[in-house]
């Protein structure tokens, strides 16, 4: 997947920095994170919205931006600066280059150009993984689409747990959006009513900033944010796979750990939101009809490269009484390990989803929640968390 690039500009003239807006704008690859029109202030704003890259005109008064330039490469010296001035003499570019700029272009600027002088500004950062300035490292991200093997196998039920547990690390900022576009739950689930909904942000994806795109997700209390399905059923339609392309590239931006309730109907908003995934969670139960779709979803996803690899096998209600298929005849049928198993407990599930509580708040120490607790964490690349009581089974990887 492409990754944007999040850029603030600087220019104190209305008449230059509308078209320079327009330009970024338009660029796909592009997110304009933050417009300032006084050079005073952009190293506060600088500081607050953490860019990719900036970039700076010069014109409106060539010594302060100068100025700016030094103290922005001062204070951030991985930070990209990009100058723009209608000055493009020999002289010009030294000093904005002296001052510490990594790039020079001359105003009126044209998108080709642009385009190359973002595209060497990311490659000279590329070894740079520190996200953030002020040398705080962003912490690592993840984008995982949690798909069912049948209707009601517990998609729901771990995408909004693991989200919820995800939240709880004050590094990651987690987005959890219902791809289950009719008949999605994931706002019951939390019992949040919303605001906007993915049909808003998709029928705005063209004119998107990011204020509006922050607004339209509701906030749960356990600091996880949703972007849920659209309520009007008639609204679905506005909600194309290319918008959903742009969406994700964009939330990616704002957060750094993505996760999609899918639907079952393997609609090409799903497979989108698949191939955009790191992960893609195929939840199972221990029953003929998902364990044969399992098969089946697996072969179709090994045909396309690299999907099939992302895949890992969630077995949820393990212990259930009405479980047909054994643990290792499933994991034979399927030839796959069974990336992890989450057990049944359905007065618990039950519980919190009627009071549309998540297990965190509802039965933290309940063998379920430890299990999605520890399916979140190893997804994360963290070390598992003890359990409360040893499971044998439960807490495992295979
Ligand atoms: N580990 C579990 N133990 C017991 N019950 C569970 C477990 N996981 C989910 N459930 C229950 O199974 C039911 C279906 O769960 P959920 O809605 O999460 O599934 P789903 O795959 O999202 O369904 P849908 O196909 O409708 O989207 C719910 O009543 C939920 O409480
Ligand atoms: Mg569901």
């Amino acid at each position: 997947m492409k990754d944007v690039q999040r850029i603030a500009i600087v220019d104190p003239s209305d008449i230059t920095r509308e078209p320079l807006r327009n330009l970024l704008l338009g660029v796909e690859s592009v997110w304009l994170e933050a417009e300032c029109s006084r050079y005073e202030f952009f190293i506060d704003v600088a500081r607050q919205s953490c860019p990719d890259a900036v970039v700076i005109t010069l014109d409106a008064d060539h010594h302060k931006a100068l100025q700016l330039i030094q103290q922005l490469s001062a204070e951030f010296p991985h930070m990209p600066i990009l100058a723009v001035s209608a000055r493009g003499d020999g002289q010009s570019i030294l000093q904005a280059l002296r001052a510490g700029a990594k790039e020079f272009l001359t105003a009126p600027v044209v998108l080709e150009e642009l385009l190359l002088a973002l595209q060497r500004l990311r490659a000279n950062r590329g070894g740079d993984t520190s996200n953030t300035m002020n040398g705080a490292t962003r912490s690592e991200s993840l984008v995982a689409s949690v798909v069912g093997s049948k209707g009601g196998v517990g998609c729901t039920s771990i995408a909004v747990n693991l989200s919820v547990d995800m939240a709880q690390d004050t590094n990651y900022n987690v987005a959890l959006v219902d791809l289950d576009l009719a008949l999605g739950d994931a706002d019951v689930a939390l019992d949040l009513i919303p605001d906007y909904t993915l049909a808003d942000v998709a029928m705005n994806v063209d004119r998107l900033d990011m204020q509006f795109l922050r607004r339209s997700l509701c906030k749960h209390d356990s600091g996880l944010s949703l972007l849920p399905h659209p309520v009007q059923m008639e609204d679905i339609a506005l909600i194309q796979d290319e918008h959903l392309g742009r969406v994700v590239g964009l939330l990616r931006a704002s957060y750094s750990h993505l996760v999609f309730d899918l639907s079952k109907r393997f609609a090409p908003t799903d497979w989108t939101a698949m191939r955009m995934s790191d992960v893609v969670i195929l939840v199972a139960q221990l029953e003929l009809t998902s364990i044969r779709n399992v098969v089946r979803i697996l072969h179709t996803m090994d045909k396309e490269d690299g999907l099939g690899d992302k895949v890992k096998v969630v077995m949820n209600r393990v212990g259930a009484d009405d479980s047909d298929i054994t643990l290792e005849k499933a994991q034979e049928t399927i030839g796959k390990p069974i990336y992890w198993q989450v057990p049944n407990d359905y007065h618990v599930m039950l519980e919190a989803r009627n009071t549309g509580v998540p297990l965190l708040t509802h039965a933290p120490n309940s063998d379920v929640h430890q299990s999605i607790l520890g399916l979140a964490n190893a997804l994360c690349g963290k070390a598992p968390t003890e359990p409360k009581k040893q499971r044998r089974g439960f807490f495992s990887f295979s």
